[in-house]
């Protein structure tokens, strides 16, 4: 099955689905990842009353793209109503949200006997924190696919922690009665506090996780490119997106290369055919998919306006510009290449002229000559 019998995907699926609640971006690295998800949240704050974007990568860059400084608070992203940005650190244990410095300190100590639950813990935290800001949408930057499939796997650590310490309850009784007094906290931060807020976290993760599994509220959308790894880990990840049943069935080809009407580069041509045969794969792979194709660009894509520009193509596929076929097209192609011609014919005759008059340079001349004949092969190709 080749490409072009597909009829073109985009993301408008997810902006039509008006239930939508979480939306989780997230691919291998540098695949684009945080420009998708700024773009889905600006589409997204079009059609919703109120958007939240989070970035749960630790190295953060929503403030990059969107050229704004963002904390751990919700702030307005400039030029917007209702878009809002935050960036929070999924392996610091935020110390300042609804807690007790003694209790936060026993439950570093926990944290070493479980690992994972402080993670755990602080996500669920943020989540129980946006939750009550009654954001009608919230989308997830994420960080690269295995940080963030251990984030989803949460609920089952969480479960699994709150099992150990119970299992091991007399032990850590002794243990955190030990660190009360230490601490000089008395028994309503003790044993039975900790329990207590152990339970909770269980009860918040187990509310959102119910949310993350309902596909009517939730979806996951897979950034990647069309090479070989970005394949092979798109196909791990909604392997295990289906393991820990969350809905995904939107796949975004990034930094996709378009035969366009300029492009005469032999390398960008080859790098189009081997990109040709992921693609290819890709649809194979999901055809039950909705499957977006971006343009590489010549530049970054950061700021606003240039967020707006791209995000375009999430709604309407990219259409290359090649017009190549119109007699006007032929002709105005045949007048480059002249004076393409008649320029690199210049640079030949200086480099003749040149080589006559330095003789004994003739390493260097033969080497201006190959180059020559290479600028030719790239002008006639195509
Ligand atoms: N289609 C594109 N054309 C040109 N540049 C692009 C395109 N998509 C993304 N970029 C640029 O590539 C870089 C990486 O993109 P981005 O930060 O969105 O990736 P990421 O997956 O979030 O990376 P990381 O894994 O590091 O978080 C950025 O500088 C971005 O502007
Ligand atoms: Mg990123």
């Amino acid at each position: 099955m080749s490409t072009a019998d597909i009829p073109e995907g985009t993301v408008r699926n997810i902006l039509e689905q008006d239930t939508l609640k979480w939306v989780f971006v997230g691919g291998k690295g540098g695949v684009g990842k945080t420009t998708c998800s700024s773009i889905l949240s600006i589409l997204l704050a079009q059609v919703r009353s109120s958007v939240l974007i989070i970035s749960t990568d630790p190295a953060h860059n929503l403030s990059d793209v969107f050229q704004q400084r963002f904390t751990k608070t919700p702030t307005l992203v400039n030029g917007f109503s209702n878009l809002y940005a935050m960036e929070v650190d999924p392996n610091v244990e935020n110390d300042d949200i609804g807690g007790n410095e003694g209790v936060d300190s026993l439950f570093s100590e926990l944290s070493n006997a479980i690992p994972g639950i402080d993670e755990a813990m602080s996500f669920a935290e943020m989540l129980k924190l946006v939750q009550t800001m009654g954001y009608s949408c919230i989308v997830f930057d994420t960080a690269p696919t295995g940080h963030t499939l251990r984030l989803l796997q949460l609920p089952s650590t969480l479960e699994k922690g709150l099992q150990k310490v119970m299992s091991l309850k007399s032990k850590f009784g002794g243990l955190i009665s030990q660190m009360t007094r230490l601490f000089g906290l008395d028994d309503e931060f003790g044993e039975e506090a900790i329990l207590g807020r152990l339970e909770s976290m269980k009860d918040v993760i187990e509310k959102v996780n119910k949310q993350f599994k309902d596909p009517d509220l939730t979806t996951f959308v897979c950034v990647c490119i069309p090479e070989f790894l970005s394949l092979y880990e798109t196909e791990r990840l909604v392997q295990e997106l289906a393991k820990v049943e969350i809905d995904t069935h939107n796949v975004i080809i990034n930094q996709v290369l378009y035969d366009e009407e300029d492009v005469e580069s032999k390398l960008l041509k080859a790098r189009m055919r081997m990109q040709k045969k992921y693609l290819d794969q890709f649809y194979m792979l999901y055809d039950d998919f909705n499957i977006t194709k971006l343009p590489l660009l010549p530049r970054e894509v950061t700021g606003v306006e240039s967020l707006k520009a791209f995000s375009r193509n999430f709604i309407s596929p990219y259409q290359p510009s090649t017009s190549r076929g119109t007699v006007e097209d032929v002709e105005r192609r045949i007048s480059t290449l002249k004076l393409q011609l008649e320029d690199t014919e210049a640079e030949l005759d200086r480099h003749r002229k040149g080589k006559q008059k330095a003789g004994h340079t003739r390493g260097r001349v033969e080497g201006a000559k190959v180059g020559g004949s290479a600028s030719f092969d790239l002008m006639f190709q195509g």
